[in-house]
């Protein structure tokens, strides 16, 4: 249990673990990449290594000082001798899926803990089967364990149904082993961290407004570069700064792709008072400094095309509605039941236990604020992006909140709550 105590400002510069999205991408590339790759700032959440442990049971090699990581596979990938565990991470289980389907010769079993266990996988398998993979499993594919046996897939042409950048991923590292052209067509756009570090890798890619098309090719070269910092991370202290009066939080090295910061513009309609400096493409990827300042918030409408730019950041951005003047709605995000909680539901009985006014739609939330949040005892459904968010919850409240399960944040953020303590001046408690 940790109880955040109300904070009266948070002041000071926050340094970001790695991206977690751009971390998994590159462990999994330098895997198959002819010379191996080396990032600095790789994530230190608990997702990342999950990666990490499947891919050195599959052969590649892993070596890390602190958060610079270097893989390669001087051998190829070859059929792990056990289960391969993706833990509680999605983005491993269902971009490793891909990445062996396309490998002859290689057998492997994802599994994964028991949230991930009732996550639908058939988004993932069904696109790698029509390209001819064969993946298998008790639940027919469903859901883990998926059973994979690596063959030569088809190049295909492929049309997202979800609008889902660990399937987009998956589709391009099954194509990567392809003798022919893979073709994605994606209606909504994701996070392109794909494709950006492909090209940074040397694969020729063909983009198009809604399609991506990727040509057979070799295996991505050798690079080494940093990994700017995890931008669904900053969003806890930017929506900090931004609800807490008299405060302010810069957050250098952070990542800026447009595909990621869909909060920054819709906190920018609610009235943020932030400033961003760019500082150039880090393999690819823009970075900069974002900093904040204490803000007047007001409520929006968030829906549509824009949703998949925050999925992420969701939770935390219903905890600023809270506390915003106004009616904030938040529609199309069905994608939240899917999550490592049933985020709708699992934000709802939070907030609503604190004092918020927020109502479960089927898609998304109506929240009226501003709430005064009274504190109490809250669950994050084991959710790391829920716990997080009750935290910076409890900072804004009147009183304690409570959050019984405040280790989960460890999947993304394992420095959270003492970067949390620093900026508040010591407001967590055993
Ligand atoms: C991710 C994509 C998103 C996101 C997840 C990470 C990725 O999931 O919610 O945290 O790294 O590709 P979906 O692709 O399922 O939307």
């Amino acid at each position: 249990m940790k109880r955040i105590q109300p904070a009266k400002k948070i002041i000071g510069t926050v340094s970001l673990p790695g991206d977690k999205s751009i971390s998994h991408r590159a462990a999994l590339l330098g895997a198959v990449s002819s010379q191996g790759i080396t990032v600095h700032n790789f994530s230190d959440g608990a997702d990342c290594t999950s990666t990490l442990c499947c891919l050195e049971k599959a052969g590649a090699k892993i070596v890390k000082k602190g958060n610079t990581l270097s893989v390669s596979s001087p051998s190829g990938l070859s059929s792990p001798s056990s289960v391969l565990d993706a833990g509680n991470s999605g983005t491993t289980a269902r971009t490793l899926c891909g990445l062996i389907a396309g490998k002859p010769g290689v057998k492997a079993t994802i599994s994964g803990d028991s949230s991930l266990a009732k996550r639908p996988m058939l988004r993932v398998v069904k696109p790698l089967r029509s390209a001819g993979a064969s993946i298998g499993g008790p639940s027919g594919g469903a859901s883990l364990p998926l059973e994979i046996t690596g063959t030569r897939l088809q190049g295909v042409t492929h049309v997202l149904e979800t609008p889902s950048a660990q399937v987009k991923t998956a589709l391009l590292l099954a194509g990567l082993s392809s003798e022919e052209p893979t073709t994605i067509i994606e209606p909504v756009s994701t996070r392109d961290h794909t494709e950006r570090m492909l090209g940074h890798l040397g694969i020729p890619l063909y983009l198009d407004r809604h399609s991506i098309t990727m040509a057979p090719s070799r295996a991505p070269r050798g690079s080494e570069w940093t990994i700017p910092g995890d931008f669904s991370s900053a969003a806890f202290w930017i929506v900090a700064a931004a609800v807490l009066p008299d405060s302010s939080v810069s957050i250098p090295g952070v990542g800026l792709n447009p595909t990621r910061t869909g909060l920054l513009r819709v906190l920018e309609r609610m009235g943020l008072a932030f400033t961003v400096e760019e500082s150039g493409l880090w393999g690819g990827e823009p970075a900069g400094t974002i900093t904040v300042h204490s803000s007047r918030l007001r409520g929006t409408e968030v829906c549509g095309t824009e949703i998949p730019l925050l999925i992420d950041e969701l939770p935390v951005l219903a905890v600023a509605a809270a506390l915003a003047e106004g009616t904030t709605e938040i529609r199309d995000a069905m994608e939240l039941r899917f999550k490592e909680s049933d985020r709708i539901v699992t934000v709802v009985k939070a907030l609503s236990a604190i004092g918020a006014d927020i109502v479960e739609l089927e898609d998304g939330w109506r929240i009226k604020g501003p709430s005064k949040l009274t504190g109490g005892r809250v669950s994050a459904a084991g959710d790391h992006r829920v716990a997080m968010a009750l935290a910076v919850a409890g900072l804004a409240a009147e009183a304690p909140v409570e959050i019984e399960d405040p280790d989960c944040a460890a999947v993304s953020y394992p420095g959270f709550f003492s970067t949390l303590d620093r900026l508040a001046c010591r407001s967590i408690e055993e």
